[in-house]
């Protein structure tokens, strides 16, 4: 089998896909035209297209990608249009790429006026019909915006614990880390943890010591990307033998070159390899970067010259690392 098919086949769990990120273009431009949004003035461009409207090279700092994230947010407004991007991402964006279970990361900042509950509606109806029409699993992850205050990601983490959906899983923190160090949430987080969720924190382009302060003060049980962890050998060790899963998404890191990863985040992520750190594979924000699960893999198998022993290792890394019950882990085994 050649490497193409390889990773088209490769049967995959996903724990580092954001809702928002995952609209395709053309279903963005629905949306607008459903709900009256001029897309040409929220992204400051006329004209814009399907073809355009994810201008991937655009994205040199974080700020201008999460600029247009924030514009697809503002669009998702009613239980329908969950419903449709949740089915549309865990269906054509998930289980057609071989993703047998996927933790989403819902972003409830993102859109602006929009009840926490009617978004756990109809993200909740559509992963049920994508697991009806396809047999993918799924469980959420609230994130907590690092650009807000950390009075407000406590008051998403009480509205969380409020309306407790079996389906919600844990709370993740994304957006700018040079805004929202980790610390900023350590009250949210304790809350969380309290509620008995799981947490999982972004750190891309932080120094090592914000992984140290997830996992300790934060009571991270993962960290998505923390590409610089290998910058400190002990920190290293540390995971290493507490086998703590570092959710890696080598094409979004590159493209986005925030992630301060240098000669390329795959370099970051072999080197994380073969520290022997938990490392899964992902995509983040699929077609904001013009990627999918299938592309993920098939570029980082490209860049190191990994063959099935290594990507088969990816997914069962994954497993490992999902919030699952134990006994529905045994499933994907
Ligand atoms: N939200 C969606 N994608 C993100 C990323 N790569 N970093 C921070 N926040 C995000
Ligand atoms: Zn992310």
């Amino acid at each position: 089998m050649d490497l193409d098919e390889l990773t088209a086949r490769l049967p995959k769990v996903s724990l580092h896909t954001h809702l928002i990120g995952s609209v395709s273009a053309s279903t963005v431009l629905e949306l607008a035209r459903k709900h009256d949004v001029d897309l040409d003035a929220a992204v400051g461009r006329p004209g814009c297209t399907a073809d355009d409207l994810y201008d991937h090279e655009s994205y040199d700092d974080l700020d201008e990608f999460l600029r247009v994230l924030d514009v697809v947010g503002a669009v998702i407004r009613d239980a329908d249009d969950f419903h449709r991007v949740t089915y549309e991402s865990l269906t054509a964006g998930g289980a057609a790429h071989g993703v047998l279970y996927r933790e989403i990361m819902l972003s409830p900042p993102g859109h602006p006026g929009v009840p926490y509950a009617t978004i756990l509606d109809g993200v909740i109806a559509g992963a049920r019909d994508a697991r009806a029409d396809t047999g993918i699993a799924s469980g959420l992850v609230v994130a907590l915006n690092r650009n807000d205050s950390a009075a407000a990601g406590l008051q998403l983490v009480e509205e969380v614990i409020a309306d407790r959906r079996e389906e919600v899983l844990g709370v993740g923190l994304d957006y700018s880390e040079a805004i929202g160090p980790p610390e900023k949430f350590w009250r949210a987080f304790a809350l969380a943890g309290r509620a008995g969720l799981h947490r999982t924190a972004h750190s891309e382009s932080g120094p090592p010591h914000h992984v140290e302060t997830i996992l300790d003060l934060l009571g991270g049980e993962r960290i998505d990307h923390g590409y610089h962890v290998v910058d400190d050998p002990d920190l290293t060790a540390r995971c290493v033998s507490e086998r703590i899963p570092f959710t890696c998404t080598p094409v979004s890191s590159d493209i986005g070159r925030y992630s301060g990863s240098g000669d390329g985040t795959h370099h970051r992520i072999r080197e994380m390899v073969d520290a022997g750190l938990c490392v899964t594979i992902d995509s983040d924000d699929p077609p904001m970067f013009g990627t999918d699960p299938t592309h993920d893999y098939r570029v980082l198998a490209r860049a190191l010259g990994y063959g099935l022993d290594e990507l088969a290792q990816f997914t069962r890394n994954a497993v490992d690392g999902c919030w699952l019950d134990e006994s529905d882990k045994q499933t994907l085994r």
